[in-house]
């Protein structure tokens, strides 16, 4: 397998994190639907707005020579440990609330690793991959700000002293 940059590495990175946000979306959304119906709307563009980053991800990841296999493939490496952590988060009795919760946390390692490429990319200069980021970070911006407002109106629902 080719060898990655670390360039490539962190295009791989965000690029399978947006694979599983748009799974994570429609999982969250099924907690949602019964509790919060209001929030799914939120969830269900949430969700094509992750498809449409991985879609535009595996295009800018097909430009780098010779790579975008191994990207693809570092990519659902990614992909396939964010789904292992989604399903320790949310076990069987995770209410729309622990779901939001687990959001709030995904959103924002999103954040984090788009900003770790731009930063990266400061240096290397690439394109394709500062329009992609001017593109995706400030998206990702706001999908952090809808799951920590959903995690808030949810919790002010919920009676804190009601049992679990
Ligand atoms: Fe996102």
């Amino acid at each position: 397998m080719a060898e990655l940059t670390h360039l490539e590495e962190k295009l791989a990175e965000v690029t399978g994190l947006a694979m599983a946000a748009e799974a994570a979306g429609g999982k969250v959304s099924k907690l949602t639907e019964k509790q919060d119906a209001s929030l799914v709307a939120t969830l269900q563009k949430m969700a094509a707005e992750a498809a449409e980053t991985a879609k535009r991800c595996e295009s800018v990841a097909g430009n780098f020579e010779g790579k975008k296999t191994a990207i693809l493939d570092e990519a659902r490496e990614v992909k396939k440990k964010a789904a292992e952590m989604m399903s320790t988060y949310l076990d069987s009795d995770a209410d729309a609330l622990d779901g939001f919760e687990f959001l709030t946390m995904a959103e924002a390692a999103e954040v984090g690793h788009w900003s770790v490429l731009k930063t990266m990319n400061a240096s290397a200069r690439n394109e394709d991959v500062s329009d992609l980021v001017s593109w995706a970070l400030p998206i990702q911006e706001r999908h952090f700000q809808d799951v920590l407002q959903g995690s808030k109106k949810l919790a002010a629902e919920q009676d804190p002293n009601e049992t679990v």
